[in-house]
């Protein structure tokens, strides 16, 4: 008989699962204005809100804390990040900051100016925001089948290049600071892009002469599926798929709370010095100065540590093989999920799990909502709340995708947990009939409003 794969690691702390009654959970979301963001996690018995910092760190880098270096300048912590950064990017400069939005922040100063636009995959709603704020405009140039739930395509998160092409002819060179190509694609449902897509945006980036940047808070994950799916890769270790991906970019961001699982860090790593050296100034104004931007020396040593953790093999066939078993399960109870599983997260089409609920009424919230009052079950609305407004006309901007995402914490949650969840979403499904009440907008912030956002039932 063939052995079953295994978690590679075990036990050594544990942390309380909290449980309530339906009737404490529907009066906590009412007084939550119905906002997930806006519970308390004691109030939360499965927390599946999102994947980012909430993962379980290693004895390893719990023990790393303790050699934290704290010096301002220059501190071995420092260095131990630049050596792990350098081996599994392979970029060797870098400048850390206190997480992927930081980053963002950093970069986009040192790229982007009014006017000027920027094509990607799909853009996660930080890196738009951060864009929009700049009063430059984010181009999604998704590919198509992205929008199809049930398509197997197994590079979902791919850049359409004849859509990103069309951009880059249509506008001058001097208006587009770069590509950013975010993988895995978070928006898109955690989707992989494919070697040959990064392949072919770097082509298109230098017959047009622009840059481009790597989202890659969930590179290793993107790495693990395209050795899984994409010829060629089967032999080669993630950290050598990685190093070819990062191979395509000028730079990346990364967001360290996901696929280097550590609860707070991040980074923007450069090709070119000139780049890095104007970059540098912002990262010393918003973050801190270039040796621990934002980062304190014992979080900068967990982050090495856990770059090193995340891109093991036995650790990313049993993370998202985890993903999987809760799709799966899903899937036997006939809930419409997002196909293939993404690497992070299972996503629940809203539309069709809610079909009386129609988009304006926000049926992805709706069912995040259900989802918490059946079971305690936190998890996101990947809809038309987070779409937000069109900045121009203010319009509600339906992406056509209604969807709920429950992302899985790193190393935190069982498979048993994983039963209860697919219980939990069986028993609204079952009884998805009788739930024809939408939500409205009591209040909402002019940017990024699904954080903030009050609503109320119809
Ligand atoms: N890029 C991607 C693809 C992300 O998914 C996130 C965060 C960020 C950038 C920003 O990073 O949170 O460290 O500032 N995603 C989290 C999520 C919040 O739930 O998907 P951050």
């Amino acid at each position: 008989m063939d052995l079953p794969s295994f978690e590679p690691y075990k036990t050594k702390m544990v942390e309380q699962v909290y449980s309530s009654t339906r009737t404490e959970r529907e009066e906590w979301i009412k007084n939550a204005g119905f906002n997930l963001f806006n519970l308390r996690s004691e109030q939360v018995t499965i927390d599946l809100l999102t994947d980012s910092g909430t993962g379980a760190m290693s004895d390893r880098q719990w023990s790393s804390l303790m050699l934290g270096d704290e010096s301002y300048a220059g501190a071995s912590s420092y260095y131990n990040m630049k050596k792990a950064l350098s081996e599994i990017t392979g970029f060797e400069y870098f400048l850390p900051a206190h997480q992927g939005r930081a980053a963002e922040n950093v970069l986009f100063s040192a790229l982007v100016k009014e006017g000027d636009f920027v094509p990607g995959n799909s853009h996660f709603d930080t890196t738009k925001g951060h864009i929009e704020f700049r009063k430059a405009i984010p181009v999604d140039c998704t590919v198509e089948i992205a929008s199809d739930f049930k398509s197997m395509n197994p590079f979902k998160g791919n850049v359409d290049p004849a859509k990103l092409e069309d951009v880059l002819k249509k506008n001058p060179r001097e208006k587009i600071p770069c590509i950013l190509i975010t993988i895995t694609n978070n928006t898109a449902g955690g989707q992989p892009v494919s070697m040959a897509n990064l392949r072919e945006t770097r082509k298109l980036a230098d017959r047009y002469g622009v840059k481009l940047f790597l989202d890659s808070a969930r590179f290793a994950e993107n790495a693990w599926f395209i050795k899984k799916r994409e010829d060629g890769y089967k032999e080669k270790s993630i950290r050598e798929i990685a190093r070819e991906m990062f191979s395509y970019a000028d730079g990346i961001t990364m967001s360290s709370k996901k696929d280097a699982i550590v609860n707070m860090g991040g980074f923007s790593a450069y090709r070119d010095e000139d780049l890095f050296r104007k970059a540098s100034a912002y990262n010393i104004i918003y973050e801190g100065f270039i040796t621990y931007g934002g980062m304190s020396g014992r979080d900068m040593n967990a982050l090495a540590q856990g770059l090193y953790e995340g891109t093991e093999e036995q650790y990313l066939r049993s993370r998202i093989g985890q993903v999987e078993f809760l799709a799966e399960r899903m899937k036997e109870y006939g809930i419409p999920v997002l196909q293939p599983t993404g690497g992070h997260a299972v996503f629940i089409d809203a539309k069709s799990f809610l079909p009386r609920i129609p988009d304006g009424k926000f049926p992805g919230q709706v069912l995040a909502v259900e989802l918490f009052i059946e079971g305690g079950i936190r998890s996101t609305e990947i809809g038309t709340l987070m779409a937000d407004r069109d900045p121009v006309t203010r319009a509600n901007r339906f992406s056509g995708k209604e969807m709920v995402r429950l992302a899985i914490p790193r190393r935190v949650y069982s498979d048993n947990h994983m039963n209860y969840v697919a219980a939990v979403v069986k028993n609204v499904f079952e009884r998805r009939d009788r739930i024809t009440r939408g939500l409205k907008i009591k209040w909402e912030a002019p940017i990024l409003r699904h954080f903030t956002v009050v609503l109320e039932r119809e």
